[in-house]
């Protein structure tokens, strides 16, 4: 029904208390995420009108921790050329686009008749925008043409954006913001290609415990995940500001997440001390519109700091829980199982963790050490029938041994972490009363850590 006033009590058992959610409506991928003066701003394609896909315009949200959002509204409204599609925000420090110094600008998709990509600046940190005059800036023909990533290269002293194209990137560069150069292509030939390409980032991060810089390139695809459906797969090698060349064989794919609920991810941009923070949108699109919530629909994952790590030989992106999460810890830990905490488990080898209630609804987690896999199974999670697609098992390879695993449960997902960022696991989960138990079988121990 459409309305001008909504209900924006925090009336849903499903609502998480330290993940983003908006007040009411739908939501899918986060959009220009950027850090400026103490706040983090989100943005994301929005519904204000009803809790399904549709109507797509920014909405915005703002926290000072990582955690605790603030809903703000809509921040970007469709017009002439469009709804308004995925896309970032960069803050323009040395006002490059002659909007002003610190002017945040954002690139979108209008999604009209065509896919085209469009221009909208804040001289108010983000709360409110104006289109640019000479939108769109880059047209096309191509039906998916989509989701411009902008960043600032300090190797070249330019701007690049990578952009999904149909099969493969598209890569840019700028002085300006407004002219953009095409310089590329990447990836018709490399990873998965069961999908869509959507929803790209493209970024410099340090090889862990060495002085070795390499670019990851990120992709997210839908379907053709490794559980079907939504899923974030990742590239890595390098960048001369104009090619992306990567450094593993055509046929290798990298997932970033080995949950069914992490998709369209990408990170902030000006975050502090040089991070690469990165949020995903916690659904999948085989159900995300008939998941059982009424009110609004979608939430968003803890953030994450992403760095790389080499493994026999190989370098994979590692994703730790950002170091917001720990300090949102309260002092003293319990043994007892709460609806929104962090649950630590210390191993020493294989061990398998149960959350439950007294409903027979169950999520059962193994970590096998000799074979050296963490696997997930929410078939006898709770509410499931609202989609042949919602039960499963995941299973993620852990690289090396698991000593902490770390269990962020918050309502209705569940996040896995290995505490060196080795592998991550994201599920959505619908009891119909909390789990309110935990049983550890095996070589580990736990402590709960309740989070507000
Ligand atoms: C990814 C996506 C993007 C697009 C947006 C539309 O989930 O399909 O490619 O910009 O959603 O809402």
């Amino acid at each position: 029904k459409y309305a001008d006033s909504y209900d924006m009590t925090n009336t849903e058992q499903y609502r998480p208390v330290y993940h983003h959610t908006p007040a009411y409506g739908w939501m899918n991928d986060p959009n220009g995420m950027f850090y400026k003066d103490g706040v983090w701003n989100l943005y994301y394609q929005y519904n204000p009108y009803g809790s399904q896909w549709e109507n797509m315009t920014w909405g915005h949200s703002t926290s000072k921790d990582l955690l605790h959002w603030e809903f703000q509204g809509e921040a970007v409204e469709p017009d002439v050329w469009g709804t308004i599609f995925s896309g970032s925000a960069v803050v323009d420090h040395n006002n490059t686009a002659g909007f002003g110094n610190g002017t945040v600008v954002a690139m979108y998709t209008s999604a009209g008749e065509n896919q085209t990509q469009s221009l909208a600046y804040s001289t108010d940190n983000g709360k409110t925008f104006t289109k640019y005059e000479g939108n769109p800036i880059i047209t096309s023909n191509t039906p998916d043409f989509r989701d411009p990533h902008m960043f600032w290269n300090e190797d070249i002293k330019k701007w690049n954006m990578i952009l999904a194209e149909g099969q493969h990137m598209n890569i840019y560069s700028s002085d300006d913001l407004k002219a953009w150069k095409l310089e590329s292509q990447f990836g018709a030939e490399y990873g998965n290609h069961s999908g869509v390409w959507e929803c790209p980032d493209l970024m410099k991060l340090r090889v862990r415990g060495t002085d070795k810089y390499k670019w990851m390139l990120i992709c997210n695809i839908n379907p053709g995940g490794p559980f079907g459906g939504s899923a974030t797969q990742y590239f890595v090698g390098d960048f001369d500001g104009k090619k992306f060349t990567c450094e593993t064989a055509p046929e290798v794919t990298r997932w970033m997440d080995y949950g069914k609920d992490h998709y369209a991810t990408v990170t902030f941009d000006n975050a502090p001390n040089g991070r690469h923070v990165a949020i995903a949108w916690m659904s999948n699109w085989q159900y995300a519109n008939q998941v059982p919530i009424k009110q609004y629909r979608s939430c968003n994952s803890i953030p994450r700091d992403l760095d790389l790590y080499e493994y026999e030989g190989n370098t994979y992106c590692g994703v730790t829980p950002s170091p917001e999460l720990t300090a949102a810890r309260p002092k003293k830990s319990t043994k007892t199982l709460s609806e929104s905490c962090e649950v630590v488990v210390t191993l020493k080898g294989s061990a398998t963790i149960t959350l439950y209630n007294d409903k027979g609804e169950q999520v059962v987690m193994t970590y096998d050490d000799k074979i050296r896999t963490f696997t997930m199974d929410r078939t006898k999670s709770g509410l499931k029938d609202f989609s042949d697609d919602f039960a499963a098992v995941t299973t993620a390879p852990v690289h090396g041994k698991m000593t902490h695993l770390r269990l962020f449960i918050d309502k209705s997902s569940i996040e896995a972490f290995d505490a060196e960022g080795r592998m991550a696991m994201t599920n959505l989960v619908f009891p119909t009363k909390p789990y309110n138990k935990i049983i550890v079988k095996g070589k580990g121990k736990y402590a709960v850590y309740n989070l507000k």
